[in-house]
Parts: structure tokens; sequence; C-alpha cells
């Protein structure tokens, strides 16, 4: 039976840490789709593209930067790692620059089939939560829950900061934050191909006037709506 739990919506919606919290609450594993996005980010960067140049000058390099691009996507100690040609990138796949670039390949259709395929395999084999863009659009169409996470760009762009903040990173401004966080939204939605936009049967769920706590809960609430659970 398809149990399949898709989360999709903006950056700094807080996807990853709810749909983190919720494949523990229900014994899914989790499986966060933009790492993957970020990984091939990443391998493009350290393979000379220059992500200031004009998207269409990008295009055929990506393209055939996919072909010896391998991904494993393994689970140590129930935290997800993404491995490209054998190493571990986790720990480099959430600066700023790689954010964008992931935006950037995203946009791509070889790059998302290549990755769609990869998480279509791994939703077949177990449980998953997964969070994304396209997920409940594109990727698991037939998902049992699909929820649209969703606040509004100036808070998404608040918490994102104060995380950063925490993590160390004190150079970093609101005002670059917001930035990023609008030319992500744009570039996202604006994409022909699987972009990130709210699947008809998904239920529309806005944290803006949420505390974590009462997401958490509002989120285990449509879930719990929509199964048996
Ligand atoms: O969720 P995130 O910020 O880690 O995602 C990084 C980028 O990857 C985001 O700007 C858009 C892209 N992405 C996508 O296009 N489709 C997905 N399913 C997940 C991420």
């Amino acid at each position: 039976m398809n149990r399949n739990i898709a989360i999709d919506g903006p950056s700094g919606a807080g996807k990853s840490t709810l749909a983190k919290k919720v494949a523990k609450q229900f014994g899914y594993i989790y499986l966060d789709t933009g790492a993957m996005y970020r990984a091939f980010g990443l391998y493009c960067i350290e393979n000379g593209v220059d992500f200031s140049a004009a998207d269409s000058e990008n295009q055929k390099k990506l393209e055939d930067l996919t072909e010896n691009f391998a991904l494993d996507v393994v689970y140590e100690n129930s935290n997800q790692q993404v491995y490209v040609n054998g190493r571990n990138v986790t720990s480099l796949i959430r600066t700023p620059e790689v954010s964008i670039a992931a935006s950037k390949v995203a946009v791509v259709p070889k790059v998302r089939l290549k990755l769609v395929e990869i998480q279509r395999q791994i939703a077949e084999k177990s449980d998953v939560v997964m969070d994304g863009r396209d997920i409940g659009s594109y990727v698991l169409p037939n998902a049992a829950v699909k929820v649209f996470l969703t606040a509004s760009v100036e808070i998404r762009a608040k918490r994102r900061f104060d995380e950063l903040r925490e993590k160390g990173n004190s150079e970093v401004t609101y005002e670059e934050v917001l930035k990023d966080m609008k030319f992500r939204d744009a570039n996202d939605s604006s994409r022909a191909f699987a972009p990130l936009k709210q699947a008809e049967d998904a239920v529309l769920l806005d944290t803006s006037e949420m505390t974590e706590d009462e997401s958490e809960q509002a989120l285990i609430n449509i879930i719990k709506s929509k199964t048996e659970m």
C-alpha cells in the first residue's frame, strides 16, 4: 500500500525540520530532495561551472556533467547522507553559493529526470516523507498525503537568517538572505519543467503565524486526517 507523504513548498518554509519530525513519529524514512539538487550544484561548481553566466550558456555543460555524476543517498544513524561519486558531501552543501547553484541546476530537465528517478526508487522501497518543490505535483502524484507548506517570504527569510546566525555566520545580513530567497522563489516557480507549485489535491499549511510546535501539530493533524495513523 502506498503510504508516502509529500511535503512541498518554497525555501525556508520549515519543510525539512517538520518532515524530519513527522518521519520519526510515524517510523518513515525522510528524504530531503533539495540535498540532491544541492549535491549536483556543488559537483558543477567543483567542475568549473560559472553560475553567474547566463543559464542558456550553462545548459549543455550541466547536461554533460550528469553523465559521470553518481549520487548515493544513505542513512547513517537515521540521518540522510549524500555521496557524490563515493565522497560524502553532506557537510558541504548548505552554503549560500550552493543554494543558488542548486536552484539553477534544478531548471534543467535532464538533471531533474536523473534525480527524480532516484527519488521514485527510494519511495518504492520504503514508506517515505519526501520534501521538495514538485513531490506532490510530479514525483509522487499518488502520494497518500500531500501538503504545501509555506509562510510569507519575510518570515521565511527571518527564520533562515536566525538559523545562519545561530550557526555562527555573523557576516550575512537579513537583506541578503531576503534577496536570495526572493530569487529562489521566482526561479523555482517560473521554470517550465516541474516548477514549484501546490498540487491540486495538496492541503495548504501556512505557518506564518505559527510556532514550530504549532506547525508540527498542524502537520500531524493533516496526516492523521488523510490516513488511518
Ligand atoms: O530545499 P532546498 O532549499 O535544499 O532546495 C535547493 C534547491 O533545489 C531549490 O532552490 C530548488 C531545488 N529543488 C527542486 O527544484 N526540486 C526539489 N524537489 C527540491 C529542490
